[in-house]
């Protein structure tokens, strides 16, 4: 499986490695790192997935959580025609997306840094994925963040479970 913007690591590629063969990446250098200590039996990558390469029909799934909307929007139909490449027939693509559609913005002080947001809507990523070739299996809602079950989110996000027919 091949998770896309796999931060340090935990909880999803941790997760995933359990039971999967794993390979994250991310363009952050500490979070490669970090990820490395926090999850020794997977591989990580440092590079932008818009310029990583992978064999076509390598993968069995993607996952990408929280990540889509860090890169600029013009690029995300790009990015899911790779991950659709990259995918074996009848792979799963997992996703969280955003509802709607915003240009590109930063935040100064994000946790102690700058970061960026750019991301279409829903109805956006729909069109997008089922042209690049994909059957969207389930389209739903989860909280924000990975806290215990009971707790409130503090956000929501779309996420999607898509197969390459
Ligand atoms: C909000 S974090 C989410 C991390 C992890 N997926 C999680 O759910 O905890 C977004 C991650 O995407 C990475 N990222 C942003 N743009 C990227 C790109 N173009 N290629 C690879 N990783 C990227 C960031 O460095 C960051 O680690």
């Amino acid at each position: 499986m091949l998770d896309i913007g796999c931060g340090a690591g935990v909880p999803i590629a941790r997760t995933l490695a359990e039971r999967f063969c794993v390979t994250g990446v991310d363009i952050s250098g500490e979070m490669v790192s970090r990820a490395m200590v926090n999850v020794p039996g997977a591989t990580f990558i440092l590079g932008d997935i818009m310029s990583v390469e992978f064999p076509p029909c390598h993968f069995d799934a993607v996952v990408a959580y929280y990540t889509i909307f860090h890169i600029p929007r013009e690029e995300h139909p790009e990015l899911i025609r790779r991950i659709y490449a990259w995918l074996k027939p009848g792979g799963y693509l997992q996703a969280t997306l955003t509802r709607i559609s915003e240009a590109p913005y930063t935040e100064d002080d994000f946790f102690g840094v700058t970061m960026y947001w750019s991301n279409y809507g829903l109805k956006d990523y729909e069109r997008i994925l089922e042209e690049a070739g994909f059957t969207i299996l389930v389209s739903t809602v989860i909280g924000h963040g990975y806290r215990e079950s009971d707790a409130i989110p503090s956000e929501r996000h779309p996420f999607i479970l898509a197969r390459k027919d």
